[in-house]
């Protein structure tokens, strides 16, 4: 029987400002997915947060996009956030944009990760998860694990891993998908993966269909229409035998790879790979973070979890992000610091802009000798 691993998360409020979550959400949080392992409504679960999201890890036998396990992650939100308006926590119920749920959490504000399979005689699995970033921050790192050789070496030199994977890539803006086999149509795939903001790997495949990794796209501002923070994706790969060995799915966050996000979400910085002590967000509300928890699945049980980046091997790529991040900032509000103007559409910029509307004033038409002689534009090669 397939067991499914769902990751749903959601920002319940923030503890102080945005930088961090209250313990107190986290121990409430525990206490409502307590009692449905104890109904039998789930499997496991695994509670904890990254800055300032609540993080739901669950496993269960409902299968993906299941009312009961969706229902269960948006009331265990709606809990905490009483208690986060008790506390007067900073942008209680942040994430919880539908006032009332309708069956499942996905458009709603939360972000959605979920796989099936039959669980292997050894299941390691990574959870990913990220602040102060936005869906697509796993496009890079996701091509380096399951396509990219100089990553992974398995994929050299492994019979398992040798016929490369398939990606299923998300237009989220255009509302569609499609689906790259590699290596054979890596060129194709890098052409839209190459721009997250619009296009999302949202999962990995073996070539026989076996799910490997899925990521949460949920992308906020265009379910709200407008800015309420970041989107703050996570993420499951699979580990070992078919799939990169754990050390494969790890090493793409010694490059602090520049994503959307940090300040206000309207700046580009790098992703800094932290334990999770230091998954709080600081410096500009940031830089971005990401940590990843490993478990091993034993008949859906969650052991685990170890917290894969407390490590003294990420340290040399904590030191670059902060070099990175410091070069960064001296741009202050220059892009590409600040993100382009069609990306801050979706922030409070426009209302700024729009104040100055009125002091525009039109240009001279140029001169007819710039222009052609006929007063067109000379066209360039
Ligand atoms: P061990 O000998 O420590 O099990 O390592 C095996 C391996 O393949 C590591 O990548
Ligand atoms: P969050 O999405 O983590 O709440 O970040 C919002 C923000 O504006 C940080 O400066
Ligand atoms: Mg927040
Ligand atoms: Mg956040
Ligand atoms: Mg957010």
């Amino acid at each position: 029987q397939e067991i499914t691993i769902s990751v749903i998360k959601a920002d319940i409020g923030g503890m102080v400002g945005h930088s961090g979550i209250h313990t107190d959400l986290v121990a409430l949080a525990r206490q409502h997915l307590e009692e449905a392992q104890r109904r039998g409504v789930i499997v496991d679960y695994y509670v904890t947060w990254c800055g300032d999201d609540l993080q739901l890890i669950m496993t269960h036998r409902h299968g993906t996009d299941s009312p009961i396990v969706h229902g269960l992650a948006w009331e265990t939100f709606e809990r905490c956030t009483v208690k986060a308006k008790e506390m007067k926590l900073y942008g209680a119920g942040q994430d919880l944009i539908a006032d009332a749920f309708s069956g499942n959490v996905r458009g709603m504000g939360p972000g959605v990760a979920e796989m099936s399979f039959i669980e292997r005689p050894s299941e390691p699995i990574i959870i990913f998860m990220a602040d102060k970033t936005s869906a697509g921050a796993w496009n890079l790192p996701l091509f380096r694990m399951f396509a990219d050789p100089f990553n992974t070496a398995g994929l050299v030199i492994s019979p398992a891993l040798h016929e490369g994977f398939r990606f299923e890539v998300h237009d989220v803006k255009g509302h569609k998908r499609i689906f790259f086999n590699c290596p054979e149509e890596m060129y194709d795939l890098l052409v839209f993966i190459g721009a997250p903001g619009r296009y999302m790997i949202k999962a990995v495949y073996t070539k026989k269909g076996e799910i490997a990794a899925v990521s949460s796209t949920e992308r906020l501002s265009l379910i709200a229409g407008h800015y309420v923070g970041k989107d703050d994706p996570v993420c499951i790969v699979r580990a070992q035998g078919i799939f990169p060995a754990v050390g494969e799915i790890l090493e793409p966050f010694t490059m602090p790879h520049i994503v959307e996000g940090w300040m206000r979400g309207s700046h580009y910085g790098p992703l800094m790979p932290v334990p999770l002590q230091y998954a709080k967000c600081t410096r500009f509300d940031g830089p971005p973070r990401v940590v990843a928890l490993g478990f091993q699945l034993a008949d859906g049980r969650l052991v685990g979890p170890r917290d894969m980046f407390d490590d003294p091997a990420f340290d040399e790529a904590r030191r670059l992000c902060n070099v990175i991040a410091d070069h960064f900032r001296r741009h202050g509000p220059f892009e590409p610091h600040r993100l382009p103007m069609e990306e801050m559409e979706y922030t409070t910029l426009p209302e700024v802009a729009e104040r100055l509307a009125g002091r525009w004033e039109p240009l001279p038409e140029p001169h007819p000798a710039i222009a052609g002689g006929d007063g067109s534009a000379v066209e360039a090669d």
